[in-house]
């Protein structure tokens, strides 16, 4: 195959142009890299805003974050991109960004775990909630171990989000489809609550997608089906006095209610 580097810078500068044109990052925030061919890693360096960054200021690390290559310092955020690539074979491309949305879930630290949208449960499932890390340090990769072969996206609590795919645009893609839900479902609670998908209704999406294409459910992070969860969590005896004033009420005759 030949490799067209500069179609792939091209790609990766297009990507930060357009994360920040989506309010995804501000200032100097944000990150993106994609695995070569050769297996070395192209990314944006540090403290650059993403609007303004050109192939030039681009930069070639090793998988050990060696710099190879570029006038710039590499991101602060090259171990948990590395740490990515390290554990998904699959992966070519991460994208790191702050969106305002599903960074307020990060921040309120509730994951987008429901099923909700069809082409979220089917394209990502669950995205978890990672715990919260000193951001540029090794903690980040610590805090997404125990999601990172089994989602594709994850909330990263006080900080962001990281998206990863097959390549560039899919990684994107990701980012994308997580602030959206974000925002659809903050858009959800002001109206009333969201109302999650069933479990049939779940099973039929897998299903098309399984047999339409040829999507692999097993191993990822299933989104929860059913009733929203009540925000206040209940002991038993909390429960069963609430199931017991309902019951009471209930049985009242219509009189004894009016008081
Ligand atoms: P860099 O500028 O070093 O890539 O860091 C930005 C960021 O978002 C850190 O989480």
């Amino acid at each position: 195959m030949t490799f067209n580097f500069a179609g792939t810078a091209e790609i990766l500068v297009a990507i930060c142009h357009r994360v920040a044109e989506k309010g995804f990052v501000t200032a100097t925030d944000g990150n993106v890299s994609v695995r070569l061919p050769n297996g070395n890693i192209l990314a944006t360096p540090t403290s650059m805003n993403k609007g303004f960054v050109t192939a030039d200021d681009l930069v070639e690390v090793n998988v050990d974050g060696s710099q190879l290559s570029g006038r710039r310092k590499p991101s602060s955020e090259m171990d948990m991109h590395l740490f990515i690539y390290k554990n998904r074979a699959d992966v070519n491309a991460v994208v790191h960004c702050h969106p305002p949305y599903a960074t307020g879930f990060a921040t309120a630290r509730i994951p987008l775990n429901e099923c909700l949208f069809p082409e979220v449960v089917v394209n990502l499932g669950a995205i978890p909630l990672a715990p919260y890390a000193t951001p540029s340090t090794a903690e980040v990769s610590d805090s997404i171990a125990p999601f990172v072969k089994n989602a594709d996206a994850i909330l990263l609590a006080n900080h962001g989000v990281v998206t990863y795919g097959k390549d560039l645009w899919d990684a994107y893609f990701k980012m994308e489809k997580v602030e959206h839900a974000a925002h659809s479902v903050f858009v959800a609670r002001m109206l009333g609550g969201e109302k999650p998908l069933s479990t049939e209704q779940v099973q039929l999406l897998r299903n098309i997608s399984v047999e339409s294409y040829g999507k692999d459910f097993s191993g990822k992070i299933a989104c929860d089906t059913g009733i929203a969860k009540p925000e206040v969590e209940l002991n038993e005896e909390e429960y069963k006095f609430i199931v017991d004033e309902v019951k009471k009420r209930l049985s009242r005759k219509p009189e004894e209610t009016k008081q």
